[in-house]
């Protein structure tokens, strides 16, 4: 590919806790999974590099607790990096800078303008009890936004294109379905035309026939609109219908990447064999 990435990401490193000496070297760590037993320091995320084209999905799989939420959380200024650096180049005046080391109004606005978030639990995305058109207004809002008709209206357009009916747009996300409460989040994440959008587990937990109603509404979603997406799952079939590219990590780190069509058909580390042969 010869194209410029729009994201990219570069030594992101997430640890929760000091370190001590048996940990902290970083080219000899003596870990259990991503954990130091002497000093119960977890490395979360470790030296985790990647780029995001325009218009691409982005896969990330990998085990429960091999990073994956804390690397979304990082990138989406949700939790504060260890250490590390990311740069979007989507014609921001401070394209050259780390986003890391940006001020707490330019990650706001990269926040509200460039990023999109969808999360495993929509109770992090959502008010539960606001309106769905009122959960939209609010981002809208937080970009600038202020003409409550013209706000109501894009709401709508919103909504329905993730098959929200129209008589249920003022209800309350609490009474959705969880289907429906991904749907409403995934709105809401779309509301201020992101170039790049995250999506954390957006289907775990949901029953099968559900689940391929929002994958499929993903895939559309990413057709018309060309956003660039990545994509966090557990599950590599899910990852297999939906990323042209993925990345797999393990106990913090990237193991293994590639085309999604060469990483299953010839996956090259025994932890993605075993992911890869789990498929059959
Ligand atoms: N706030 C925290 N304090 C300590 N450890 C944490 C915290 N959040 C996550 N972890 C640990 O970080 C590791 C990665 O977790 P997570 O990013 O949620 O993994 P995944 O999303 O891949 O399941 C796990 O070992 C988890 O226990
Ligand atoms: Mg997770
Ligand atoms: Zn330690």
């Amino acid at each position: 590919m010869h194209e410029e990435p729009i994201l990219q990401v570069r030594n992101l490193h997430k640890q929760f806790g000091p370190g001590c000496s048996r940990c902290s070297n970083k080219l000899d760590r003596q870990l259990e999974k991503n954990y130091c037993p002497n000093c119960g320091t977890v490395y979360a995320c470790q030296d985790i590099s990647f780029d995001l084209f325009p218009g691409e999905i982005l896969g990330i799989v990998g085990e429960s607790g091999s990073g994956k939420s804390t690397l979304m959380q990082c990138l989406y200024f949700d939790a504060d990096i260890t250490s590390g650096a990311a740069f979007i180049h989507d014609g921001l005046a401070f394209e050259s800078q780390n986003v890391f080391e940006l001020s707490s109004q330019q990650k706001r606005f990269i926040r509200n303008r460039k990023y999109g978030m969808v999360y495993q639990n929509p109770v992090h995305g959502l008010k539960m009890n606001f309106s769905s058109v009122g959960n939209i207004a609010e981002k809208l809002i937080a970009a600038g936004n202020r003409n409550v008709a013209d706000m109501e209206s894009t709401s709508k357009t919103l909504l329905e294109s993730v098959h929200i009916p129209l008589f249920r747009m003022k209800e309350a996300p609490k009474n959705f379905s969880g289907g429906m409460q991904q749907r409403v989040q995934i709105a809401k994440a779309l509301s201020n035309n992101p170039p790049i959008l995250f999506l954390d587990e957006v289907t775990t937990g949901l029953d099968l026939s559900v689940q391929a109603n929002v994958l499929d509404l993903i895939k559309k979603i990413q057709r018309e609109l060309g956003i660039s997406m990545v994509v966090v799952s557990h599950d590599l079939a899910v990852i297999r219908m939906l990323a042209d590219r993925t990345v797999v990590m393990l106990n913090g780190r990237i193991i293994e990447n590639g085309l999604t069509d060469q990483i299953l058909e010839d996956p090259q580390h025994a932890y993605t064999q075993q992911l890869v042969y789990s498929l059959l």
